[in-house]
Parts: C-alpha cells; sequence; structure tokens
C-alpha cells in the first residue's frame, strides 16, 4: 500500500455564503493542545466563551453556548427541545431554510402551518403578524438572512408581536450573525441559532445558541438526568412534561454540561471551541458597529462592480442581506461552467443555487475574513475575464473602476 501524501490543499479565495475562509488566528488556535472538557483552565474557556457570545448576540441571556455540530444541530436542538408532538409551529419561508425549519420541526412532531412568498422577497411583517393572530401557534420560527436567495427579513416587530401574543420566536440568524445587525433581546427573540462557517470566520462544525428564560421554562419541565449519571435528587424529581426526545439535542442536558454543575453528556470539541473563542475575540476587537459598516462597504464595493459589468442582480434590492449577493446568470452562459473555470483558472470559489434558482443564479458571499478589499477586486476581475472566455458580453475594464471609486468614495468619506 502506498502512504497517501502530507495534506496539501490549493490556495483559494472563497467567496460563497459558507464555509468561508477562516480567519488565520482562528486557524493558529485549532492546533492549541487538547485540555481535558472538565479541566478548571477548560471550563474557564467555555465561560469566557459563553460571555463573549452575549456579547455577540446583544443579549443579557444567561444562556449562550455552542451545541456542537453544524448550524442544523442548533436549530434542531432549540426545535427538539421546545417542540412536543401536536405543537403548532408557523413558520413563513422565504428560501430554502424556512422548509429545514419546517422539516425539523414536523420531524419533532409539531403542526407546522406555512406561509411563502416568491424567492427574491421577504414578509411584510404586518402580513406574518396577521397571520400569527389567526395560526395562534406555540412558537413562530423564522429565518432572518436566507442564503438561497440573498434577502433579509425585518424582525422586529414580529418578535413584539409574538411577545405581545405570547408566542415563542425561534430565529436563524446562521448567515447573518456577526456580518449585520441582529438584537436577540431589543427584537424580542426567545431563542437564535448562529453558524462559525459563515460570518464567525470560524471552521463549520459548531452551532452558537441563545435563549432566555422562557425556553428555559420548557426545558426545565422537560428536563432528563442519564441514569447512569443521575443523583438521587435527579431520579426523585417529577417532570412536569415528555422529555425531549433526542439526547443529542437534549439542551436539558447541554445546559447542565455549561452550567456550574458541568454534568457531563458528550465529550467537549475543544479544539472547535478554541477556534469559536479566537472567532469571537477578533469579532469584539474589531468591534461589532465597525465589523458591520466593513461588510456593507465590500458588498457596496462588489454590487458596483457587478452592476458596473453589466450584470444583473438578483431579488428585491431593498430586502438585499448585506453577506450575500445574487447575480443573475447571463442568457446564453453555463453558469457551471464559468464557476468551475473561475475555480481551476483563479482559485476563486462562488456559489451556485438550490431548487427554483438552480442554473439562474450565481451567490457571491462577503462574510467575515473572506470580506476583504483584495477578495472583491480579485473576484471582480476574475469574474470579468472568464465571462469573456465564455463568450458574454460585459463592459470590459468598468467592474474594477466602480469598485476602486467605493473605495476611494470610503477613504475620502473617513478622512472628513
Ligand atoms: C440560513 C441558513 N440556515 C441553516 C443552514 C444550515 O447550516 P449547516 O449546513 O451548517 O448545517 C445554512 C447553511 O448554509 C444557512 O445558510
Amino acid at each position: 500500500m502506498t502512504i497517501t501524501k502530507q495534506l496539501h490543499t490549493p490556495p483559494r479565495t472563497i467567496m460563497t455564503p459558507g464555509p468561508v475562509e477562516a480567519d488565520p488566528r482562528v486557524l493558529r488556535a485549532l492546533g492549541t493542545p487538547i485540555l481535558g472538557q472538565f479541566d478548571p483552565a477548560f471550563t474557564h474557556i467555555m465561560n469566557e466563551t459563553m460571555e463573549m457570545l452575549r456579547e455577540l448576540f446583544q443579549t443579557k441571556n444567561k444562556w449562550a453556548f455552542p451545541v456542537d455540530g453544524t448550524s442544523r444541530a442548533g436549530i434542531e436542538a432549540v426545535l427538539a427541545s421546545v417542540i412536543e408532538p401536536g405543537d403548532k409551529v408557523f413558520v413563513p419561508i422565504f428560501g430554502r431554510f424556512g422548509y429545514l425549519l419546517t422539516e425539523i420541526a414536523e420531524r419533532y412532531g409539531a403542526d407546522v402551518h406555512n406561509i411563502e412568498c416568491e424567492w427574491g422577497e421577504v414578509f411584510d411583517p404586518e402580513k406574518v403578524i396577521r397571520e400569527i393572530k389567526k395560526v395562534n401557534p406555540k412558537i413562530v420560527a423564522m429565518v432572518h438572512g436566507e442564503t438561497s436567495t440573498g434577502r433579509m427579513q425585518r424582525l422586529k416587530e414580529i418578535g413584539a408581536a409574538c411577545r405581545n401574543q405570547d408566542v415563542l420566536f425561534i430565529v436563524d440568524a446562521v448567515a447573518t450573525i456577526g456580518g449585520t445587525d441582529v438584537k436577540v433581546d431589543e427584537w424580542n427573540i426567545d431563542a437564535l441559532i448562529a453558524g462559525t462557517q459563515k460570518c464567525l470566520s470560524v471552521p463549520s462544525g459548531m452551532a452558537p445558541i441563545t435563549y432566555n428564560d422562557r425556553i428555559e421554562k420548557i426545558i426545565m419541565e422537560r428536563k432528563k438526568v442519564e441514569k447512569g449519571i443521575a443523583t438521587k435528587a435527579d431520579a426523585q424529581t417529577v417532570r412536569l412534561r415528555p422529555n425531549i426526545i433526542s439526547n443529542y439535542f437534549d439542551l436539558s442536558q447541554l445546559q447542565d454540561y455549561w452550567s456550574e454543575r458541568r454534568l457531563n453528556h458528550h465529550t467537549e470539541a475543544t479544539s472547535m471551541l478554541y477556534a469559536l473563542r479566537e472567532g469571537l475575540r477578533v469579532i469584539l476587537e474589531e468591534g461589532l458597529e465597525e465589523r458591520f459598516a466593513r461588510h456593507r462597504l465590500h458588498e457596496k464595493a462588489l454590487v458596483a462592480g457587478i452592476k458596473a459589468m453589466g450584470l444583473s442582480l438578483f431579488g428585491d434590492e431593498d430586502s438585499k442581506v448585506p453577506t450575500v449577493t445574487c447575480v443573475l446568470i447571463p442568457r446564453g452562459i453555463d453558469g457551471e461552467a464559468v464557476r468551475s473555470t473561475l475555480l481551476e483558472q483563479f482559485g476563486i470559489e462562488i456559489a451556485s443555487s438550490f431548487g427554483p434558482m438552480h442554473g439562474k443564479i450565481w451567490r457571491i458571499g462577503t462574510m467575515g475574513y473572506s470580506c476583504r478589499k483584495d477578495n472583491v477586486l480579485f473576484t471582480l476581475a476574475g469574474l470579468e475575464a472568464v465571462l469573456i472566455r465564455n463568450g458574454a458580453t460585459v463592459n470590459a475594464g468598468s467592474a474594477l473602476q466602480a469598485a476602486l471609486e467605493v473605495y476611494e468614495e470610503e477613504v475620502a468619506l473617513s478622512s472628513l
């Protein structure tokens, strides 16, 4: 048998909606030696991470910790822990990930009610609020930034209506957290799920979540301690509600490990926690407002370049998410051929799309560490060259000039 060669990955510029380039500081943190999961040095790192997550989520919630697994693990943990079979859950859908919320809720026995809008649009919050009053669900679950369509839903009014109606409001902010404003407390969000591999610039494999005491109350009423580690007091505790169906996603058990009790559940992914901790440090050092402004700036430069090239954007402009730009593939051009030439010749990755959008749009991410001037300029240059080679008519030379103008304007404004 020949031994496989040492791992060597080709250099890449990743301009997809995730996973994006990990911050070099995060990659270095991944190489930190392992600590035991109950070592005080490690539990201190857990507490520091919780503290920084609260800042990122703009919340005073006690609970803010990562679930081990990709973002959907966080979604599943929250939904599995709150939903009891037969519960009414309302999911307004404006792209692929609304269907994911529906699918997970249904697997846990929810009676799911949906409304849908055209891909490329979002809901008028009033429409959602009217529907909440009509359906009277236990939970409203909604996506904030839809990576499949590049749209961002206004949540503030919906959150306020949910609180007035005593409905739980659960939000998937996987594509927006760390790239644009997400105010958990101010928007009355009861539980929120984030992702690491997008605007946090940490590899995929953890899903930071937060939830408030309204959610905690339900979880505590369903609390279970595994028989092999339960104390007498645990065994005598009377449950008010049925146990959470999943073991891995049982937040009553996960929060026992993330609390001072440090009761064992699974073996913590220690290296990923080092990575998340460093990713959060990078974000808080930059400053949330400064980081959001950086995402807006590079989005503006990218959009200016795309339009100057003569390409059109997909979707309603007012609801565009700053972290994903959807571009209509010009008629007669093979979108996949363009993507593979970009990768082969330039090492640049942009994304294709899902479901009804497949073959119609490219999705270009400007997220986290990937959201930089050099990446935006390189992507515009590469895309223009590849489009010309594929026979598309573009305004050659205009894209980079338009993007550079955006950057120069920014320099001029900041020196005022
Ligand atoms: C908005 C949104 N929600 C959920 C997910 C699922 O995340 P994961 O693939 O990390 O499980 C994604 C992934 O792209 C996403 O963009």
